[in-house]
Protein backbone atom coordinates (compact mmCIF):
# COMPACT_ATOMS: atom_id res chain seq x y z
CA UNK A 1 0.00 0.00 0.00
CA UNK A 2 1.36 3.18 -0.92
CA UNK A 3 2.84 5.54 1.97
CA UNK A 4 0.00 8.42 1.13
CA UNK A 5 -2.97 5.82 1.02
CA UNK A 6 -1.70 4.51 4.34
CA UNK A 7 -1.70 7.80 5.41
CA UNK A 8 -5.04 8.58 4.18
CA UNK A 9 -6.83 5.64 5.55
CA UNK A 10 -4.74 5.99 9.62
CA UNK A 11 -6.35 9.53 9.41
CA UNK A 12 -10.00 8.38 8.74
CA UNK A 13 -9.85 6.01 11.07
CA UNK A 14 -8.59 9.08 13.37
CA UNK A 15 -11.84 11.00 12.36
CA UNK A 16 -13.97 7.84 13.14
CA UNK A 17 -12.18 7.68 16.47
CA UNK A 18 -13.05 11.53 17.42
CA UNK A 19 -16.22 11.06 16.09
CA UNK A 20 -16.92 8.27 19.20
CA UNK A 21 -15.39 10.60 21.29
CA UNK A 22 -17.88 13.30 20.60
CA UNK A 23 -20.98 10.71 20.32
CA UNK A 24 -19.78 9.35 23.33
CA UNK A 25 -19.51 12.92 25.54
CA UNK A 26 -22.75 13.61 24.05
CA UNK A 27 -24.27 10.40 25.50
CA UNK A 28 -22.45 10.98 28.78
CA UNK A 29 -24.96 13.65 29.48
CA UNK A 30 -27.85 11.72 30.50
CA UNK A 31 -27.84 9.12 32.96
CA UNK A 32 -30.31 6.80 31.12
CA UNK A 33 -27.41 7.23 27.95
CA UNK A 34 -24.14 7.31 30.28
CA UNK A 35 -23.15 3.90 30.01
CA UNK A 36 -23.59 3.67 26.32
CA UNK A 37 -21.48 7.01 26.17
CA UNK A 38 -18.74 5.74 28.17
CA UNK A 39 -18.49 2.27 25.72
CA UNK A 40 -18.80 4.46 22.71
CA UNK A 41 -15.86 6.67 24.30
CA UNK A 42 -13.64 4.00 24.92
CA UNK A 43 -14.23 1.89 21.28
CA UNK A 44 -12.97 5.10 20.27
CA UNK A 45 -10.17 4.86 22.19
CA UNK A 46 -9.21 1.65 21.40
CA UNK A 47 -9.72 2.06 18.14
CA UNK A 48 -6.87 4.98 17.86
CA UNK A 49 -4.57 2.68 20.00
CA UNK A 50 -4.78 -0.29 17.42
CA UNK A 51 -4.38 2.40 14.54
CA UNK A 52 -1.51 4.57 16.20
CA UNK A 53 0.30 0.76 16.59
CA UNK A 54 -0.21 -0.62 13.27
CA UNK A 55 0.68 2.86 11.81
CA UNK A 56 3.83 3.99 14.14
CA UNK A 57 6.49 1.24 13.17
CA UNK A 58 6.51 -0.24 16.40
CA UNK A 59 9.99 -2.37 16.73
CA UNK A 60 8.96 -4.20 19.41
CA UNK A 61 5.19 -5.37 21.08
CA UNK A 62 6.77 -6.87 24.30
CA UNK A 63 7.43 -3.75 26.10
CA UNK A 64 4.07 -2.78 25.27
CA UNK A 65 2.27 -5.64 26.32
CA UNK A 66 3.93 -5.50 29.73
CA UNK A 67 2.99 -2.00 30.25
CA UNK A 68 -0.43 -2.93 29.22
CA UNK A 69 -0.51 -5.61 31.70
CA UNK A 70 0.24 -4.28 34.68
CA UNK A 71 -1.13 -0.78 33.79
CA UNK A 72 -4.57 -2.66 33.37
CA UNK A 73 -4.24 -4.64 36.39
CA UNK A 74 -3.39 -1.74 38.56
CA UNK A 75 -6.08 0.44 37.44
CA UNK A 76 -8.85 -2.29 37.39
CA UNK A 77 -7.58 -3.11 40.91
CA UNK A 78 -7.47 0.29 42.05
CA UNK A 79 -10.80 1.10 40.34
CA UNK A 80 -12.67 -1.91 41.67
CA UNK A 81 -11.29 -1.48 45.36
CA UNK A 82 -12.20 2.41 45.83
CA UNK A 83 -14.80 2.97 47.75
CA UNK A 84 -17.18 5.73 45.93
CA UNK A 85 -16.52 8.67 48.57
CA UNK A 86 -12.37 8.53 47.84
CA UNK A 87 -13.50 8.90 43.65
CA UNK A 88 -12.08 12.74 43.90
CA UNK A 89 -8.58 11.48 44.91
CA UNK A 90 -8.69 8.17 42.21
CA UNK A 91 -9.44 10.94 39.61
CA UNK A 92 -6.51 12.83 40.92
CA UNK A 93 -4.33 10.69 40.40
CA UNK A 94 -5.25 9.53 37.14
CA UNK A 95 -4.96 13.26 35.71
CA UNK A 96 -1.56 13.50 37.52
CA UNK A 97 -0.05 10.32 35.50
CA UNK A 98 -1.81 11.73 32.13
CA UNK A 99 0.50 14.82 32.79
CA UNK A 100 3.52 12.99 34.28
CA UNK A 101 3.35 10.78 30.68
CA UNK A 102 2.48 13.76 27.97
CA UNK A 103 6.05 15.40 29.76
CA UNK A 104 7.94 12.25 29.56
CA UNK A 105 6.77 12.01 26.01
CA UNK A 106 7.72 15.02 24.80
CA UNK A 107 11.24 14.71 26.58
CA UNK A 108 11.81 11.24 24.74
CA UNK A 109 11.19 12.87 21.69
CA UNK A 110 13.19 15.90 22.00
CA UNK A 111 15.93 13.22 22.85
CA UNK A 112 14.82 9.86 20.30
CA UNK A 113 15.69 11.92 16.63
CA UNK A 114 13.48 8.82 15.41
CA UNK A 115 10.49 10.49 17.17
CA UNK A 116 11.10 13.87 15.53
CA UNK A 117 9.09 14.69 12.62
CA UNK A 118 9.98 13.95 8.94
CA UNK A 119 10.44 17.21 6.88
CA UNK A 120 12.08 15.16 3.54
CA UNK A 121 12.21 10.99 3.16
CA UNK A 122 14.12 9.70 5.62
CA UNK A 123 14.74 13.09 6.55
CA UNK A 124 14.21 13.96 10.65
CA UNK A 125 14.75 17.19 12.99
CA UNK A 126 13.52 19.64 15.21
CA UNK A 127 10.70 22.14 13.78
CA UNK A 128 9.39 25.12 15.49
CA UNK A 129 5.88 23.52 16.22
CA UNK A 130 7.76 20.48 17.33
CA UNK A 131 9.98 22.32 20.04
CA UNK A 132 7.45 24.61 20.71
CA UNK A 133 5.21 22.14 21.99
CA UNK A 134 7.40 20.03 23.43
CA UNK A 135 8.00 23.07 25.68
CA UNK A 136 4.27 23.11 26.44
CA UNK A 137 3.85 19.49 27.00
CA UNK A 138 6.82 19.60 29.66
CA UNK A 139 5.03 23.03 31.53
CA UNK A 140 1.93 21.63 31.74
CA UNK A 141 2.67 18.09 32.26
CA UNK A 142 4.64 18.95 35.10
CA UNK A 143 2.23 21.15 36.82
CA UNK A 144 -0.11 18.51 36.58
CA UNK A 145 1.29 16.19 37.82
CA UNK A 146 2.68 17.77 41.19
CA UNK A 147 -0.20 19.74 41.32
CA UNK A 148 -2.60 16.25 41.46
CA UNK A 149 -0.39 14.54 43.77
CA UNK A 150 -0.84 17.67 46.06
CA UNK A 151 -4.38 17.22 45.67
CA UNK A 152 -4.48 14.03 46.07
CA UNK A 153 -2.48 14.20 49.20
CA UNK A 154 -4.64 16.35 50.51
CA UNK A 155 -7.66 14.72 50.06
CA UNK A 156 -6.36 11.32 51.16
CA UNK A 157 -5.28 13.03 54.62
CA UNK A 158 -1.36 12.61 54.29
CA UNK A 159 -0.66 16.48 54.07
CA UNK A 160 -2.90 19.18 55.91
CA UNK A 161 -6.08 19.94 54.34
CA UNK A 162 -6.13 23.60 55.18
CA UNK A 163 -4.59 25.99 52.83
CA UNK A 164 -1.03 26.89 53.68
CA UNK A 165 -0.35 30.50 52.88
CA UNK A 166 3.56 31.08 52.09
CA UNK A 167 4.23 34.84 52.10
CA UNK A 168 4.23 36.02 48.64
CA UNK A 169 3.28 33.06 47.02
CA UNK A 170 1.51 35.15 44.12
CA UNK A 171 4.47 36.79 42.97
CA UNK A 172 7.15 33.46 43.55
CA UNK A 173 4.36 32.01 41.24
CA UNK A 174 4.65 34.49 38.75
CA UNK A 175 8.28 34.25 39.00
CA UNK A 176 8.10 30.69 38.25
CA UNK A 177 5.91 31.10 35.18
CA UNK A 178 7.57 33.42 34.12
CA UNK A 179 11.18 31.87 34.42
CA UNK A 180 9.83 28.63 33.16
CA UNK A 181 8.26 30.20 29.73
CA UNK A 182 12.31 31.95 29.70
CA UNK A 183 13.76 28.25 29.86
CA UNK A 184 10.93 27.15 27.26
CA UNK A 185 12.19 30.04 25.00
CA UNK A 186 15.85 29.24 25.32
CA UNK A 187 14.97 25.64 24.44
CA UNK A 188 13.08 26.94 20.95
CA UNK A 189 16.32 28.31 20.13
CA UNK A 190 18.91 25.88 21.10
CA UNK A 191 16.82 22.21 20.77
CA UNK A 192 19.67 20.43 21.58
CA UNK A 193 20.05 21.97 24.72
CA UNK A 194 18.43 18.98 26.58
CA UNK A 195 19.16 20.16 30.00
CA UNK A 196 16.87 23.41 29.33
CA UNK A 197 14.01 20.81 28.56
CA UNK A 198 14.79 19.24 31.74
CA UNK A 199 15.01 22.92 33.57
CA UNK A 200 11.29 23.88 32.24
CA UNK A 201 9.94 20.51 33.83
CA UNK A 202 11.65 21.32 37.46
CA UNK A 203 10.60 25.20 37.40
CA UNK A 204 6.74 23.91 36.31
CA UNK A 205 6.93 21.11 39.12
CA UNK A 206 7.54 23.56 41.64
CA UNK A 207 4.99 25.95 40.19
CA UNK A 208 2.79 22.83 40.54
CA UNK A 209 3.09 22.50 44.02
CA UNK A 210 2.87 25.89 45.09
CA UNK A 211 -0.22 26.58 42.89
CA UNK A 212 -2.49 23.78 44.98
CA UNK A 213 -0.75 23.92 48.35
CA UNK A 214 -2.37 27.55 49.55
CA UNK A 215 -6.05 25.79 48.16
CA UNK A 216 -8.16 24.46 50.91
CA UNK A 217 -9.64 20.76 51.16
CA UNK A 218 -13.26 21.81 50.53
CA UNK A 219 -12.01 23.46 46.94
CA UNK A 220 -10.12 20.08 45.93
CA UNK A 221 -13.13 19.08 43.49
CA UNK A 222 -12.99 22.25 41.70
CA UNK A 223 -8.98 22.00 41.35
CA UNK A 224 -8.70 18.23 40.17
CA UNK A 225 -11.19 19.81 37.17
CA UNK A 226 -9.30 21.67 36.52
CA UNK A 227 -6.08 20.05 36.36
CA UNK A 228 -8.28 17.32 34.32
CA UNK A 229 -8.48 20.19 31.57
CA UNK A 230 -4.99 20.57 32.05
CA UNK A 231 -4.14 16.92 31.59
CA UNK A 232 -5.82 17.27 27.89
CA UNK A 233 -4.34 20.44 26.83
CA UNK A 234 -0.52 18.30 28.26
CA UNK A 235 -1.69 15.22 25.89
CA UNK A 236 -2.97 18.13 23.06
CA UNK A 237 0.40 19.48 22.93
CA UNK A 238 2.05 16.27 23.03
CA UNK A 239 -0.52 15.29 19.83
CA UNK A 240 1.42 18.50 17.99
CA UNK A 241 4.66 16.68 19.80
CA UNK A 242 4.12 13.30 17.66
CA UNK A 243 1.90 14.63 15.32
CA UNK A 244 -0.41 12.62 15.98
CA UNK A 245 -4.56 13.76 15.03
CA UNK A 246 -6.08 11.77 17.38
CA UNK A 247 -3.76 12.75 20.20
CA UNK A 248 -4.76 16.26 19.62
CA UNK A 249 -8.77 15.79 19.55
CA UNK A 250 -8.99 13.89 22.56
CA UNK A 251 -6.58 16.12 23.89
CA UNK A 252 -8.65 19.29 23.30
CA UNK A 253 -11.86 17.37 24.20
CA UNK A 254 -10.50 16.63 27.89
CA UNK A 255 -9.01 20.21 28.05
CA UNK A 256 -12.61 21.73 26.82
CA UNK A 257 -14.92 19.13 29.22
CA UNK A 258 -12.93 19.84 32.27
CA UNK A 259 -12.99 24.18 31.72
CA UNK A 260 -16.46 23.37 31.53
CA UNK A 261 -17.10 21.39 34.48
CA UNK A 262 -14.72 24.11 36.43
CA UNK A 263 -17.13 26.56 35.42
CA UNK A 264 -20.23 24.47 36.06
CA UNK A 265 -18.82 24.02 39.97
CA UNK A 266 -18.05 27.45 40.53
CA UNK A 267 -21.22 28.75 39.84
CA UNK A 268 -23.19 25.86 41.83
CA UNK A 269 -20.74 27.61 44.97
CA UNK A 270 -21.36 31.16 43.95
CA UNK A 271 -17.44 31.78 43.67
CA UNK A 272 -15.60 32.52 41.14
CA UNK A 273 -12.24 30.61 39.64
CA UNK A 274 -9.56 33.45 40.60
CA UNK A 275 -11.05 33.05 44.16
CA UNK A 276 -10.87 29.38 44.52
CA UNK A 277 -7.81 29.16 43.08
CA UNK A 278 -5.99 32.08 44.84
CA UNK A 279 -8.75 32.90 47.72
CA UNK A 280 -7.08 30.32 50.38
CA UNK A 281 -10.79 29.95 51.41
CA UNK A 282 -11.19 27.06 53.89
CA UNK A 283 -9.23 27.64 56.59
CA UNK A 284 -12.18 28.40 58.47
CA UNK A 285 -13.07 26.22 61.32
CA UNK A 286 -16.12 27.00 63.56
CA UNK A 287 -15.36 27.52 67.37
CA UNK A 288 -16.89 26.02 70.48
CA UNK A 289 -18.09 29.97 71.21
CA UNK A 290 -19.67 30.21 67.90
CA UNK A 291 -21.25 26.89 67.75
CA UNK A 292 -22.69 27.69 71.13
CA UNK A 293 -24.70 30.93 70.50
CA UNK A 294 -26.43 29.33 67.48
CA UNK A 295 -27.43 25.82 68.91
CA UNK A 296 -27.92 26.70 72.84
CA UNK A 297 -31.24 25.13 74.32
CA UNK A 298 -32.15 25.32 70.72
CA UNK A 299 -31.62 22.25 69.82
CA UNK A 300 -34.30 19.47 69.54
CA UNK A 301 -33.74 15.63 68.97
CA UNK A 302 -36.17 13.25 67.72
CA UNK A 303 -36.03 9.70 67.54
CA UNK A 304 -37.20 7.30 64.39
CA UNK A 305 -40.66 6.46 66.02
CA UNK A 306 -41.26 10.04 65.90
CA UNK A 307 -40.13 10.50 62.33
CA UNK A 308 -42.37 7.65 61.64
CA UNK A 309 -45.09 9.21 63.03
CA UNK A 310 -45.10 12.05 60.94
CA UNK A 311 -44.34 10.56 57.78
CA UNK A 312 -47.58 8.44 58.35
CA UNK A 313 -49.51 12.24 58.07
CA UNK A 314 -47.46 13.48 54.88
CA UNK A 315 -49.06 13.89 51.75
CA UNK A 316 -45.49 15.34 50.72
CA UNK A 317 -42.33 14.42 51.08
CA UNK A 318 -38.28 15.13 49.78
CA UNK A 319 -35.72 13.28 50.84
CA UNK A 320 -31.91 15.98 50.65
CA UNK A 321 -29.03 13.69 50.08
CA UNK A 322 -25.51 15.10 50.94
CA UNK A 323 -21.95 13.68 52.31
CA UNK A 324 -23.02 11.85 54.48
CA UNK A 325 -25.13 9.51 52.57
CA UNK A 326 -22.60 8.17 50.58
CA UNK A 327 -19.96 8.16 54.00
CA UNK A 328 -23.05 6.12 55.44
CA UNK A 329 -23.90 3.88 52.22
CA UNK A 330 -27.34 4.88 53.22
CA UNK A 331 -28.54 5.00 49.80
CA UNK A 332 -30.39 1.48 50.01
CA UNK A 333 -32.18 2.42 52.91
CA UNK A 334 -33.24 5.76 51.19
CA UNK A 335 -34.59 3.44 48.71
CA UNK A 336 -36.81 1.40 51.01
CA UNK A 337 -38.07 4.11 52.77
CA UNK A 338 -38.95 5.85 49.77
CA UNK A 339 -40.70 2.77 48.18
CA UNK A 340 -42.41 2.10 51.39
CA UNK A 341 -43.57 5.75 51.46
CA UNK A 342 -45.00 5.55 48.05
CA UNK A 343 -46.78 1.94 48.60
CA UNK A 344 -48.82 4.27 50.90
CA UNK A 345 -49.43 6.67 48.10
CA UNK A 346 -47.18 9.92 49.87
CA UNK A 347 -45.71 11.81 47.02
CA UNK A 348 -41.93 11.47 47.04
CA UNK A 349 -39.12 13.39 45.49
CA UNK A 350 -35.10 13.74 46.00
CA UNK A 351 -33.82 17.37 46.13
CA UNK A 352 -30.57 17.14 44.72
CA UNK A 353 -27.99 20.20 44.92
CA UNK A 354 -25.05 20.33 42.20
CA UNK A 355 -22.48 19.92 44.77
CA UNK A 356 -23.91 17.89 47.54
CA UNK A 357 -21.41 15.12 47.78
CA UNK A 358 -17.64 15.69 47.18
CA UNK A 359 -17.95 15.42 43.41
CA UNK A 360 -20.07 16.21 40.46
CA UNK A 361 -23.28 13.91 40.14
CA UNK A 362 -21.97 12.09 43.37
CA UNK A 363 -25.74 12.06 44.74
CA UNK A 364 -27.34 11.55 41.17
CA UNK A 365 -24.57 8.48 40.87
CA UNK A 366 -25.69 6.54 44.53
CA UNK A 367 -29.59 7.02 43.87
CA UNK A 368 -28.96 5.63 40.07
CA UNK A 369 -26.95 2.76 41.99
CA UNK A 370 -30.37 1.79 43.78
CA UNK A 371 -32.80 2.12 40.97
CA UNK A 372 -34.54 5.52 41.89
CA UNK A 373 -36.38 6.79 39.34
CA UNK A 374 -34.16 9.27 37.16
CA UNK A 375 -37.65 11.38 37.20
CA UNK A 376 -37.33 11.75 40.92
CA UNK A 377 -34.52 13.51 41.36
CA UNK A 378 -35.19 17.19 40.91
CA UNK A 379 -32.83 20.15 40.60
CA UNK A 380 -31.97 22.91 42.72
CA UNK A 381 -34.82 25.69 41.88
CA UNK A 382 -37.55 23.17 41.04
CA UNK A 383 -36.77 21.87 44.25
CA UNK A 384 -36.57 25.34 46.12
CA UNK A 385 -40.09 26.22 44.29
CA UNK A 386 -41.83 23.26 46.14
CA UNK A 387 -40.76 23.14 49.65
CA UNK A 388 -43.63 25.38 50.86
CA UNK A 389 -46.04 22.80 50.03
CA UNK A 390 -43.21 20.15 51.33
CA UNK A 391 -44.54 18.47 54.80
CA UNK A 392 -41.41 16.80 55.66
CA UNK A 393 -37.97 17.34 53.99
CA UNK A 394 -35.56 14.56 55.37
CA UNK A 395 -31.59 15.73 54.84
CA UNK A 396 -29.88 12.68 54.81
CA UNK A 397 -26.32 13.75 56.07
CA UNK A 398 -26.48 16.92 54.34
CA UNK A 399 -24.94 20.04 55.65
CA UNK A 400 -23.71 23.16 53.64
CA UNK A 401 -26.04 22.90 50.68
CA UNK A 402 -28.92 23.49 53.24
CA UNK A 403 -27.39 26.33 55.84
CA UNK A 404 -29.83 29.51 55.76
CA UNK A 405 -25.99 31.07 56.14
CA UNK A 406 -25.54 31.28 52.96
CA UNK A 407 -28.27 33.96 52.85
CA UNK A 408 -25.73 36.16 54.39
CA UNK A 409 -23.60 38.02 51.92
CA UNK A 410 -22.26 40.47 53.95
CA UNK A 411 -20.02 38.80 55.82
CA UNK A 412 -16.56 39.04 54.37
CA UNK A 413 -15.47 35.59 56.32
CA UNK A 414 -18.29 33.50 55.31
CA UNK A 415 -17.18 30.83 53.25
CA UNK A 416 -20.55 30.09 51.38
CA UNK A 417 -21.89 33.22 51.35
CA UNK A 418 -24.45 33.84 47.89
CA UNK A 419 -23.91 29.95 47.27
CA UNK A 420 -27.22 28.76 46.93
CA UNK A 421 -28.69 26.46 48.91
CA UNK A 422 -31.79 23.89 49.02
CA UNK A 423 -34.38 25.91 51.32
CA UNK A 424 -35.17 23.40 53.21
CA UNK A 425 -36.21 25.80 55.72
CA UNK A 426 -39.43 26.65 54.07
CA UNK A 427 -41.16 23.25 54.53
CA UNK A 428 -43.29 22.32 57.11
CA UNK A 429 -41.26 20.35 58.93
CA UNK A 430 -37.43 19.51 58.57
CA UNK A 431 -35.59 16.24 60.06
CA UNK A 432 -31.75 16.55 59.72
CA UNK A 433 -30.16 13.01 60.14
CA UNK A 434 -26.67 13.04 61.12
CA UNK A 435 -24.68 11.69 64.06
CA UNK A 436 -23.80 15.12 65.93
CA UNK A 437 -23.92 19.00 65.25
CA UNK A 438 -20.40 18.59 63.55
CA UNK A 439 -20.15 21.43 60.55
CA UNK A 440 -19.86 20.35 57.04
CA UNK A 441 -16.92 20.64 54.73
CA UNK A 442 -17.11 24.45 54.90
CA UNK A 443 -16.53 23.99 58.45
CA UNK A 444 -19.22 27.26 59.81
CA UNK A 445 -22.47 26.16 61.98
CA UNK A 446 -25.19 25.30 60.75
CA UNK A 447 -28.70 27.81 62.09
CA UNK A 448 -31.04 25.32 60.22
CA UNK A 449 -30.19 22.80 63.24
CA UNK A 450 -31.90 25.25 65.54
CA UNK A 451 -34.99 26.17 63.29
CA UNK A 452 -38.07 26.06 65.01
CA UNK A 453 -39.24 23.12 62.57
CA UNK A 454 -36.42 21.42 62.26
CA UNK A 455 -35.92 18.06 64.33
CA UNK A 456 -32.70 16.65 64.82
CA UNK A 457 -32.38 12.51 64.90
CA UNK A 458 -28.67 12.15 65.63
CA UNK A 459 -27.88 8.91 64.29
CA UNK A 460 -25.63 6.97 61.39
CA UNK A 461 -27.86 8.17 58.29
CA UNK A 462 -28.08 4.08 57.75
CA UNK A 463 -29.18 3.50 60.84
CA UNK A 464 -31.85 5.85 60.87
CA UNK A 465 -33.71 5.39 58.25
CA UNK A 466 -33.49 1.50 58.59
CA UNK A 467 -35.10 2.20 62.01
CA UNK A 468 -37.50 4.71 60.60
CA UNK A 469 -38.65 1.71 57.98
CA UNK A 470 -38.87 -0.81 60.59
CA UNK A 471 -41.28 1.86 62.87
CA UNK A 472 -43.56 3.04 59.90
CA UNK A 473 -43.70 -1.24 59.20
CA UNK A 474 -44.92 -1.66 62.99
CA UNK A 475 -47.41 0.96 62.86
P1 LIG B 1 -21.24 18.50 54.10
O1 LIG B 1 -21.60 19.93 54.26
O2 LIG B 1 -19.82 18.16 53.92
O3 LIG B 1 -21.84 17.75 55.40
C1 LIG B 1 -21.85 16.38 55.47
C2 LIG B 1 -22.44 15.99 56.81
O4 LIG B 1 -22.58 14.58 56.79
C3 LIG B 1 -21.55 16.32 58.00
O5 LIG B 1 -21.98 17.48 58.66
C4 LIG B 1 -21.60 15.05 58.87
O6 LIG B 1 -22.14 15.37 60.15
C5 LIG B 1 -22.58 14.15 58.13
N1 LIG B 1 -22.17 12.75 58.17
C6 LIG B 1 -20.94 12.22 58.00
N2 LIG B 1 -20.97 10.89 58.14
C7 LIG B 1 -22.26 10.57 58.41
C8 LIG B 1 -22.94 9.35 58.66
N3 LIG B 1 -22.29 8.17 58.69
N4 LIG B 1 -24.27 9.37 58.90
C9 LIG B 1 -24.94 10.55 58.91
N5 LIG B 1 -24.35 11.74 58.67
C10 LIG B 1 -23.02 11.74 58.43
O7 LIG B 1 -22.04 17.82 52.90
P2 LIG B 1 -22.96 18.44 51.79
O8 LIG B 1 -24.13 19.14 52.41
O9 LIG B 1 -23.20 17.33 50.83
O10 LIG B 1 -22.08 19.57 51.12
C11 LIG B 1 -20.97 19.31 50.27
C12 LIG B 1 -19.82 20.24 50.58
O11 LIG B 1 -18.67 19.88 49.76
C13 LIG B 1 -20.13 21.68 50.26
O12 LIG B 1 -19.46 22.54 51.12
C14 LIG B 1 -19.57 21.82 48.85
O13 LIG B 1 -19.28 23.15 48.47
C15 LIG B 1 -18.31 21.01 48.98
N6 LIG B 1 -17.86 20.68 47.64
C16 LIG B 1 -18.53 19.76 46.93
C17 LIG B 1 -18.16 19.57 45.61
C18 LIG B 1 -18.92 18.63 44.77
S1 LIG B 1 -18.63 18.69 43.22
N7 LIG B 1 -19.82 17.83 45.25
C19 LIG B 1 -17.12 20.27 45.05
C20 LIG B 1 -16.45 21.20 45.84
C21 LIG B 1 -16.84 21.39 47.14
P3 LIG B 1 -21.82 14.44 61.44
O14 LIG B 1 -20.34 14.32 61.50
O15 LIG B 1 -22.43 15.18 62.56
O16 LIG B 1 -22.50 13.12 61.18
Amino acid sequence: MSETLTQALVNLAYVVAASLFIFGLKLLSHPRTAVRGNLLGASGMLLAIVVTLLDRHIVGFELIIAGFVIGGAIGATLAARIPMTAMPQLVALFNGFGGAASAVVAGAALIDPTLQPEVAPGVREITLQFSIATVFSGLIGAVTFWGSLVAFGKLQGLITEKPVLLPGRHAINLLLLLGSLALGALLVGAPQEFWLYWAVVAAASLLGVLLVIPIGGADMPVVISLLNSYSGLAAAATGFVLNNNALIISGSLVGAAGLILTNLMCKAMNRSLPNVLFGGVGAVVATAQEQEDIYAGKVKATSPEEVAMLLEGARRVVFVPGYGMAVAQAQYAARDLYQLLESKGIEVEFAIHPVAGRMPGHMNVLLAEVDIPYDKLKGLEESNALFPQTDVVIVVGANDVVNPMARDVNDPSNPIAGMPILEVDKAKTVVVIKRSLSPGFAGIPNPLFAADNTLMLFADAKQALTEIVAALKES
